[in-house]
């Protein structure tokens, strides 16, 4: 049976293209894992999938964008506390540090060799920097331990049930949880989106978790539908375009 926008019990059926998604839409997601997501994988194609994610964040200047989205929702905090959770490389963490002269940054990843490799590195030992295990489902921190948490290119990782989880944890532990993700076109675009990265993806993992995550992006009435599932209190504003990153911005009603 289609999953119904009524039914909060069951949230996980619902399709990442949301409680509305048409049939073609539907078709166009898969429960394949990213290799970032595999344990059968082998380190070194996780190093190179965050490697060539690292890399492409800095070519096209996208921890720069994520940093600015975030460092304008706490212009109003002298010393703002940000949380980024699925950190990866820890490129957008180190950008946010150089962006502003006094945040404070802790930053998070699930996975323990990503987290060993950002704290061997400068972020480990920067003086407003702190380095981290953590699941985005389940934040070690007490309420209103930060200003801001940071999720970028990482929430379609999760099936419904853990991506509300984070709505609820996000916004437990901070004033604001913003979502950087992967835009879901509508599925005629989408389609032709998908055959573009198909061959690459045939041979480069990157391009492989590509096809994945563009499978597994969620839809804005998808992301509502966690946030409701999460808590109806919580508050969202959806930003977004065609070549634009889908932005979350999301806040309890206080
Ligand atoms: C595609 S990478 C994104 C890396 C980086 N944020 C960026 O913008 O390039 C997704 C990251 O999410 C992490 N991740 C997956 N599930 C997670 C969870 N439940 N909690 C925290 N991080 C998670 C993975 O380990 C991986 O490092």
């Amino acid at each position: 049976m289609a999953y119904m926008a009524t039914d909060s019990t069951d949230i996980d059926r619902m399709p990442r293209g949301g409680p509305d998604a048409s049939c073609l839409d539907r078709l166009l997601e898969t429960d394949r894992l990213e290799y970032l997501d595999r344990d059968d994988v082998d380190d070194s194609t996780k190093r190179q999938v965050i490697g060539a994610l690292d890399w492409t964040g800095r070519f096209f200047k996208n921890h720069q964008r994520f940093a600015a989205i975030a460092l304008d929702l706490v212009a109003d905090v002298p010393d703002p506390r940000i949380l980024e959770l699925g950190a990866g490389h820890g490129g957008v963490s180190r950008q946010l540090l150089a962006d502003h002269p006094s945040a404070h940054v802790t930053v998070t990843d699930l996975d323990p060799e990503s987290v060993a490799r950002i704290a061997a590195g400068d972020l480990g030992s920067h003086p407003r920097a702190e380095v981290r295990q953590m699941d985005a489902t389940a934040i070690d921190a007490a309420d209103g331990s930060y200003d801001l948490v940071l999720f970028a290119l990482s929430f379609h990782h999760l099936p419904p049930a853990q991506a509300a989880q984070v709505f609820a944890e996000g916004t437990r532990v901070a004033d604001t949880l913003l979502i950087i993700d992967l835009p879901r076109p509508p599925a005629p675009l989408h389609l032709l989106r998908l055959a573009t990265m198909l061959p690459a993806a045939l041979v480069l993992p990157f391009a492989h978790d590509g096809v994945i995550s563009s499978l597994r992006s969620y839809s804005p009435s998808a992301l509502r539908a966690l946030a409701r599932h999460a808590d109806p209190s919580i508050e969202v504003t959806l930003r977004n375009g065609l070549s634009l990153p889908q932005i979350v911005i999301a806040r309890r009603a206080r």
